[in-house]
């Protein structure tokens, strides 16, 4: 794979338990880009865990101190962003993310990732498997409409990180 030539950032996108965060970290490396994962930004930044925060504050303040985070970060470069599950739920998310960066979908299987993951700190997951079926049908289209590509190979998070890096690559040639 020859060396990408792009500040743009790469930013993964998908639901969670998708390898967002996992990709992202040895993506980083790759490509010595900096990474950013948006949760753990938050989570750095408020000193309390996403569940506390859904838990003591609501989820409302937690997507905004998501979009704060999104608005500052999109507009930096050379970054590989891992979002949150719910990041795509913001249009003006979507629109800070794509215009600065390559927006690539993880869009892994909602079943195997609520069978093979552990969801236990996800606020959002704890309804049983049909409820994070639902979320994830529900927020297809908008991650669809989000993404530049798609990546659907999960047999390994090396095996995706190349497929994501092959996506860039034919979209930097196009
Ligand atoms: C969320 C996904 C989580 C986290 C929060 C909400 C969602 O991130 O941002 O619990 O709405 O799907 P991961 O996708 O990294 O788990």
């Amino acid at each position: 794979m020859p060396r990408l030539l792009s500040e743009k950032n790469l930013v993964l996108i998908g639901m969670m338990g998708s390898g967002k965060s996992t990709c992202a970290r040895i993506l980083a490396q790759e490509l010595d880009h900096t990474l950013v994962d948006l949760d753990t930004l938050i989570i750095q930044r408020t000193g309390c865990p996403i569940s506390s925060i859904f838990a003591q504050r609501g989820e409302a303040f937690f997507r905004q101190l998501e979009a704060d985070a999104v608005r500052e970060q999109a507009q930096r470069t050379n970054l590989v962003i891992a979002t949150g599950g719910g990041t795509v739920l913001r249009p003006e998310n979507v629109r800070a993310l794509r215009a600065t960066g390559f927006v690539v979908w993880l869009d892994r299987p909602s079943e195997e990732i609520f069978r093979d993951e552990s969801l236990r700190d996800r606020p959002l997951a704890q309804n049983g498997p049909a409820a994070f079926q639902a979320l994830a049908l529900a927020r297809r289209p908008l991650y669809q409409q989000a993404a530049h590509a798609v990546v659907r190979d999960f047999s390994s998070p090396q095996a995706t990180v190349q497929a994501i890096l092959h996506r860039w690559q034919d979209f930097l040639e196009r």
